[in-house]
């Protein structure tokens, strides 16, 4: 049979992410008892004020600006210049369904060889490959928490020069998604001279900047907002996380005020014309009032960060003393601990993978969590790849959408005032790690 989709499509697959939902489902189906830490969706109860902002837009049904509402826009701007103490106008910003497509977007119409750090977010690798481009990874090593030094970038940058493409693009996330780790100033800066001085546009990913657990570290970030031309940062957030809006869809990327973050703005408003046009019109109006800088919404978000820091590190704890090799988040919703002090057990279970390790939890210990390898992560490579799952903390709440509310509101301010809080379903996530971790210290080598 003649090809149906050309060969670059033909590589695509239903995101990890995504995949470990339907093996939930599937499980759960099946009447076994999974509890979910491979999906990263924020589920704690929206903030009241932009929850009925959203109802009283409802009957908005108007194809929005392609750019976005403009409202929306100076809220966007007026909000990360107060955070990083820079100048932003609204015309610098373009909002989208979700960050997402606006990643999608940059990398199909930006140029050159991409660097990125491994582990990274699962989606980077396939819309890089997707946008018909080559890959360098900027290894990072668990020792150092993953920390991305002028070597790892000088070496992956020469790997691509050997291959004979130049790398123009390089992407970073901080906080990290799958480590949990907080980027240095010193860090942010020796990227961005390594990218200034070789002419490389850097994209910063800060969807979960809101979530530092150390509130000075909001403010680090390479985009300044400069106007001049020998270097472009370009910054991308969005509502899905501090929020937890996933579904309402509205990201968007932050251009700095120079001819080429110009040239790179509008080329993506022309291929948003094209593709999706414009960020639904409810959720747009919403996210004006949730990117505001109310005292109200300071609060929210801070509620936000402090039940994250609280389930988080007690997750790391519980890792740690069950003798797994992990480092302590330092914000997003994420730990991202490896099994490989247990190598020799897990070996003789016929366990040789993160894949490996991740469906045997499935099936064996009724825990979901994404295997390393779907961050980039070579299981076989010198840097510990091997026997690293990222764990989501954020389904560990609430049991459906009634409780969500009934009892999310309550607990967000509990935490937030240093009140004792409880999680049952975190209880029950250590229970079942425990019990992991039991078979594999029974099993004889
Ligand atoms: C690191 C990172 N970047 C971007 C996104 C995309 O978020 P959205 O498209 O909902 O804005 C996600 C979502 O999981 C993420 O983890």
């Amino acid at each position: 049979m003649a090809n149906v989709v050309n060969p670059i499509a033909a590589k695509l697959h239903v995101s990890p992410t995504l995949e470990i939902n339907e093996l939930v489902s599937q499980a759960r189906k099946e009447g076994k008892r999974v509890i979910h830490l491979g999906f990263g969706e924020a589920t704690f109860p929206i903030a009241r004020e932009v929850l009925q902002a959203h109802q009283d837009a409802s009957n908005e049904t108007s194809y929005m600006p392609v750019a976005g509402v403009e409202a929306l826009r100076a809220s966007i701007a007026n909000f990360n210049a107060n955070r990083l103490g820079v100048e932003i106008s609204p015309d610098q910003v373009v909002v989208a369904p979700g960050s997402k497509p606006l990643l999608f977007a940059l990398f199909d119409i930006l140029d050159g060889a991409v660097l990125l750090p491994r582990p990274s977010w699962v989606s980077y690798e396939p819309q890089v490959l997707h946008a018909g481009k080559r890959l360098f990874w900027v290894e990072t090593d668990p020792v150092d928490r993953h920390t991305i030094t002028e070597l790892s970038l000088l070496s992956a940058y020469h790997e691509a020069i050997v291959e004979g493409v130049v790398p123009r693009i390089m992407l970073i996330n901080s906080p990290s998604n799958p480590t949990g780790r907080v980027f240095s100033a010193d860090c942010i800066r020796t990227i961005k001279e390594f990218c200034k001085s070789r002419g490389i546009i850097l994209i910063t990913d800060e969807i979960y900047s809101d979530i530092c657990y150390d509130e000075s570290q909001k403010e680090i970030s390479a985009f300044d907002s400069s106007k001049d031309d020998t270097e472009t940062v370009i910054l991308t957030g969005g509502l899905s996380k501090t929020y937890s809006a996933g579904g309402w869809r509205v990201g968007y990327a932050i251009f700095p005020p120079s001819s080429k973050g110009e040239l790179i703005r509008k080329t993506i408003l022309a291929y948003a014309s094209e593709c999706w046009s414009a960020a639904s019109a409810p959720a747009q109006l919403a996210s004006i009032k949730a990117f505001s800088t109310s005292q109200a919404m300071c609060s929210y978000r801070q509620s936000v960060t402090a039940l994250h820091r609280y389930c988080t590190g007690r997750l790391y704890s519980v890792l740690k003393e069950l003798g797994l090799d992990v480092a302590q988040p330092e914000g997003g919703f994420y730990v991202y601990p490896s099994f490989s002090p247990y190598s020799a057990q897990l070996n003789k279970l016929g366990i040789f993978t993160s894949a490996d390790l991740s469906a045997w939890l499935i099936r064996e210990c009724g825990l979901a969590a994404l295997p390393g390898s779907a961050f980039g992560e070579d299981d076989d490579g010198p840097l510990y790849g091997r026997f690293r799952l990222r764990m989501a903390t954020s389904y560990l709440y609430f049991q459906n959408e009634v409780e969500r509310y009934k009892k999310g509101y309550t607990l967000l301010e509990r935490c937030a005032s240093g009140e004792e809080v409880q999680l049952p379903y975190l209880e029950e996530a250590i229970e079942s790690l425990k019990n992991a971790v039991q078979k594999l210290r029974s099993v004889r080598i």
